[in-house]
């Protein structure tokens, strides 16, 4: 015996017809004598009714020992519900299945929590009981929209003539910027495999294969400190293009995140995206990943405070740093206490202090406003554009520092305002990046994006002069404040990728070492080519409105990279160690 339909399929046109159902007991309520049962799988609920007047003598007590979470097959009529007891919120509401026969296929522990709870359930139980977990519809139906954003990402690949191919999953670590998951060989004792933290390699490989396009939804492995839009081990849909520049991996994206909109949340979304140079975006929103759903842009005042008689920005603006400010609407109101609370946030992100000015119809009003003029006052506010009832919030210091706060600041400020409209998908290239950032601890440059990206052609005599100014061929794509991909034209000359390596303090020998299996595939006949990855897991996330990836991740890692379902990572035996030639140092 087998069902014959789902729990989500049953409606009035079945009514009459004799079925067969198969799910779990999601609850039960006992009528004095009628039990009603709703029974549930992925597809749905359906109310089962348990009357003794239809079941055998030794069916109804067997009907009343049924509990939650027990997996039951059961067959009976369809029929109509009673009239008012219809329920509209499901498929099924309509009808109602007379159970005339049943088998408990198996009974289950009273759980940990109720599957049918639709709020919030400590993490760690969850993560702990993933597979009850999984069973609750909300969280379930994350999943199935999961994989219908696969489906249709790969359809559209497929359509724009992409190959699907693998990569391994043991290979020689490719500096990423994170560490990598390391894997002792067996057969080769002191030696280690690297999990990918990305295909990088093998897919600029492949396009020196003559592959012409190539994407894999590929398992990527980063051993980083975790945060919730942070896996160590995460999903790209990774891809690679010859032959191509910036502007057609830019069509290529929009076009297939157009599908998925299309496909998935049925909207239409409207492309080509926003472009934004790094510079502007740090400028305007102190952010290499500007949120642009609301504007509250930061304003650069230091030539208006220049002259100013105020110690703290006199001092900032003297030693080469910068003065600038968000304009934060309608808040003139706030209480000193609520500015207080403001200081103090702008201090846990970094600054010094937080300067701030009310504007009000009596001009400025603010503890340091007797060190300005009113004409300083008014520039101050003509550059910032802000008007009567706004407050003024100033971060003075060295530039990194007053963009990072102040778009943090913005962030906090937009989400306290409530400026930030439910529903929004607003995508943006940022694109220009330094080809090389300085690294303080390694005092030597290394590279923004990764080793393998292009500079600017146009920048490339400029080299020894100026490394810094050096721009890269570079992007990320930026949704909602997310950065949810990146990439770059890749480098497809040896000198150049040579030349590259030298900037970043890799002598030839490492080189050879390290990427001679690169550097050799570029000498003989590499094709121009690049492309991008997209985080998968943060994209689903964004586009399902959740806000960890661990709603969108089917066995996630907790914070601290275990998994609580199967206790990994755990000690293993001797004798696994033995066999691949370790031991631990505490132990020599
Ligand atoms: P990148 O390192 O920028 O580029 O990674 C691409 C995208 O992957 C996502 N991502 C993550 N998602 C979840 N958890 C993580 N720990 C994590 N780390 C990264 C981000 C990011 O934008 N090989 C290059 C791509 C290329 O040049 O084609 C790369 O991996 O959304
Ligand atoms: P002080 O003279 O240090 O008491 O600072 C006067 C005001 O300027 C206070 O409101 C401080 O929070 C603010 N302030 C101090 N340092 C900075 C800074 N670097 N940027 C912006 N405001 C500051």
């Amino acid at each position: 015996m087998k069902r014959t339909h789902t729990c989500g399929e049953l409606s009035t046109k079945h009514l009459n017809e004799q079925v067969t159902l198969e799910g779990w007991v999601h609850s039960r309520r006992d009528h004095g004598g009628i039990l009603f049962v709703d029974l549930r799988d992925r597809y749905g609920l359906t109310q089962v009714v348990f009357n003794p007047t239809n079941l055998t003598e030794e069916d109804y007590p067997k009907a009343e020992s049924l509990r939650d979470e027990y997996v039951i097959l059961v067959q009976g009529k369809v029929v109509p519900r009673l009239e008012g007891t219809e329920n509209e919120k499901i498929s099924t509401g309509e009808i109602e299945l007379v159970a005339e026969h049943f088998e408990i296929q198996n009974i289950a522990q009273t759980p940990p929590f109720l599957v049918s709870e639709e709020g919030e359930i400590s993490e760690s139980l969850c993560l702990k009981y993933r597979f009850l977990d999984l069973r609750r519809p909300m969280v379930q139906n994350n999943f199935i929209q999961r994989h219908q954003i696969v489906r249709t990402i790969r359809n559209y690949l497929d359509d724009n003539r992409f190959l699907d191919i693998e990569t391994p999953v043991l290979c020689r670590s490719t500096p990423e910027g994170a560490r990598d998951y390391l894997i002792p060989s067996r057969t080769h004792p002191r030696e280690f495999f690297a999990l990918p933290q990305s295909p990088q390699l093998y897919k600029q490989c492949l396009m020196m294969a003559g592959m012409d396009r190539y994407y894999q939804v590929a398992k990527c492995f980063r051993d980083e400190d975790l945060r919730a839009d942070r896996q160590p081990e995460f999903t790209q849909i990774d891809l690679e293009m010859s032959f191509v520049d910036e502007d057609d991996i830019f069509q290529l994206i929009e076009g297939l995140m157009k599908s998925v909109f299309a496909n998935v949340l049925g909207k239409d979304l409207e492309i080509p995206f926003l472009r934004i140079s790094y510079d502007d975006a740090m400028n305007r929103f102190g952010s290499d990943k500007p949120d642009m759903r609301f504007d509250m842009e930061i304003s650069d005042l230091s030539k208006e405070v220049q002259d100013v008689d105020f110690r703290v920005f006199k001092q900032v603006i003297e030693s080469g740093g910068a003065v600038k400010c968000i304009v934060a609407p309608d808040c003139a109101k706030y209480s000193s206490g609520e500015i207080d609370k403001l200081r103090k946030k702008a201090e846990s992100f970094g600054a010094n202090g937080l300067a701030w000015f009310k504007v009000t119809s009596e001009g400025a009003q603010s503890p340091i406003a007797k060190f300005f003029t009113s004409d300083q006052i008014e520039k101050i506010q003509k550059k910032s554009g802000a008007s009567e009832g706004d407050l003024l919030l100033f971060v003075a210091g060295e530039k990194n520092m007053v963009h990072d706060v102040l778009g943090k600041l913005r962030l906090e400020m937009a989400e306290r305002l409530g400026l930030i409209k439910d529903d929004l998908f607003v995508f943006a290239w940022v694109t220009d990046f330094p080809l090389l950032e300085w690294d303080e601890e390694a005092s030597r440059y290394v590279a923004m994006h990764h080793p393998f990206t292009s500079p600017k052609e146009c920048d490339q005599e400029s080299w020894d002069a100026n490394p810094q100014n050096l721009r890269a061929r570079a992007y990320d794509i930026v949704l909602n404040g997310v950065e949810i991909g990146g990439g770059s034209i890749r480098i497809h000359k040896k000198e150049v990728q040579e030349k590259m390596f030298s900037f970043l303090g890799i002598s030839t020998e490492e080189a050879n070492d390290k990427f001679g299996f690169l550097l050799k595939a570029l000498s003989f006949g590499a094709p121009p080519h690049g492309g991008i990855a997209l985080g998968l897991d943060r994209l689903v996330m964004l586009l399902l409105g959740q806000r960890s990836l661990r709603d969108v991740i089917a066995f996630p890692k907790t914070q601290k990279a275990s998994c609580l379902l199967s206790a990994a990572p755990s000690e293993v035996d001797d004798s696994q160690l033995k066999g691949l030639s370790l031991k631990f140092l505490d132990e020599e």
